[in-house]
């Protein structure tokens, strides 16, 4: 059944103008003013909204065991609070289990994500160079559509790699067009700090931010970086959370190295003064990297502004705060009495889109042109989506958000879909709300109203990426 969006103003990254949209077999048809209509169409109005590509979040982790937890949300629930959040494309990191191989981590993963109820793609992490796990990055390119792959140079014994295996597969990325990701902290040093504040009796949760100082979020990313310029390979750094790891992004990109930055909403809109929250509250703020000094949002916003960070995520790694009704595996409780046991992460996924819209277009002024670019068309660019994705254009996938950028709503995670009990922003007050969302042409949200389907969401192969240097 066909679908024409009338009178909507039509936002990508590079054009702004109102417009009709046709819909037919899941991609958009036509875009024209008035446009005919047959009788088997479907007429929307529009007018007064904003028709925005479907968001593309490019850092998630659903359904995934972590060094200490289970995240709650599985493809099926995280992906339901995408979509009413406007995201209509997952990249999700894959975690292959050690001793397991980079396809066998594949192969499980693909039987978790078979819920997801929007379009899902897959990153998938590297935890050593053996001759099998480089010849598996290489046929995950070729025949599996996986073209990214993450290093962590953090949380060592778990999922850390060293310096010698980081340099040997992203020689292999580089050499077969795929975009390496990396978590950039230095998971040794932070080992050091974490043991003598444990030794000294300091275990609340605002001990884990204190062990994890920017210095070494900045070691960390420029290691990378020269790491991927002797590697030939190019890089993109998640999750950037200091002026220290962005200078290096930001130097790397001057010389004309190929390298990406992200961030997240909680390092742009949230600070360390969470983690002064009286009793255990403050683990609900534990992530890594941790929320910074008051001093570094501003950085972040001023990185944002200049290009150097192009893409901003969620790392919506969810977790319960309490241990009820789903149990410990999924709780921060884990870290009771301990702040590294404390499971890292946190929800995001469903407010990203209108986070971003009040505190990037409405308070700092950001146009909304680059709104969909950093929430959709330049992820679907660097990981291999675009055209499908991350644009509104003639022969694109429909997945379309229908925004209306003045009503005021409160987030509250009694609201939110995610599984996760909390949210990093309760009783935040954003100007910005989704009210349609359409994936591949198929009404998904409709207001409040869920009318999207349990794996109705499509794996989807990825390319190289798209993004020159
Ligand atoms: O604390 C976080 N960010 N947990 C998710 C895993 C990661 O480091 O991205
Ligand atoms: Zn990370
Ligand atoms: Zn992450």
């Amino acid at each position: 059944m066909a679908t024409l969006i009338r009178n909507g103003r039509i936002v990508t990254a590079v054009d702004d103008y109102v417009a009709d949209l046709l819909i037919d077999g899941g991609r958009i048809c036509r875009i024209g003013l008035d446009l005919p209509v047959g009788g088997d169409v479907t007429v929307l109005d529009a007018s007064g909204l904003l028709v925005l590509p479907g968001g593309v979040d490019v850092h998630t982790h659903l359904d995934s065991a972590t060094p200490t937890a289970q995240t709650i949300d599985t493809f099926g629930s995280g992906t339901v609070a995408a979509a009413f959040g406007g995201t209509t494309t997952v990249v999700d990191y894959c975690t292959p289990l050690r001793g397991q191989s980079l396809l066998q981590g594949l192969e499980d993963w693909h039987r978790r994500r078979e819920s997801a109820c929007v379009d899902v793609g897959a990153h998938m992490i590297v935890l050593d160079a053996d001759a099998a796990t480089l010849q598996d990055m290489k046929t995950l390119v070729r025949r599996e559509g996986v073209s990214s792959f993450k290093f962590f140079l953090a949380y060592p014994g778990a999922l850390m790699v060293d310096d010698g295996a980081l340099l040997e597969a992203m020689r292999v990325a580089g050499a077969h067009g795929a975009l390496c990701c990396v978590h950039a902290e230095n998971g040794h040093a932070i080992q050091v700090l974490v043991r003598d504040a444990l030794a000294r009796g300091d275990t609340a949760p605002k001990f884990h931010a204190l062990t994890r100082p920017a210095i070494l979020e900045g070691e960390a990313a420029r290691r990378a970086i020269d790491l991927a310029e002797l590697a030939g390979a190019p890089l993109y750094v998640v999750h950037l959370s200091t002026a220290q790891a962005l200078g290096a992004v930001s130097d790397a990109r001057r010389r004309g190295q190929r390298v990406h930055g992200e961030t997240c909403p909680q390092y742009l809109l949230l600070n360390a003064e969470e983690y002064e929250r009286p009793g255990f509250e403050a683990a609900k703020f534990v992530m890594s990297p941790p929320l910074r000094e008051p001093e570094q949002p501003p950085q972040l916003w001023r990185g944002l502004q200049r290009g150097d960070i192009e893409v901003v995520a969620t790392d919506h790694c969810a977790f319960c705060f309490d241990e009820q009704p789903n149990g410990m595996r999924f709780s921060k409780q884990l870290g009771i009495g301990s702040f590294n046991r404390i499971p890292n992460g946190a929800p995001g996924l469903e407010e990203r889109l209108s986070l971003l819209h009040d505190a990037a277009v409405v308070q700092h002024g950001m146009s909304l042109n680059r709104f969909v670019d950093v929430c959709a068309t330049a992820p679907a660019k660097l990981f291999g989506l675009f055209p499908f994705k991350g644009t509104i254009a003639v022969g694109s996938d429909a997945d379309l958000v229908l925004f209306d950028p003045g009503e005021r709503w409160t987030v509250r995670a009694a609201e939110h879909h995610s599984r996760s009990d909390y949210s990093l922003f309760e009783g935040r007050e954003l100007t910005g709300k989704v009210k349609k969302v359409f994936l591949r042409g198929q009404c998904i949200v409709d207001g409040a109203r869920w009318l999207g389907r349990e794996g109705g969401g499509r794996f989807l192969p990825r390319t190289e990426s798209t993004t020159p240097a």
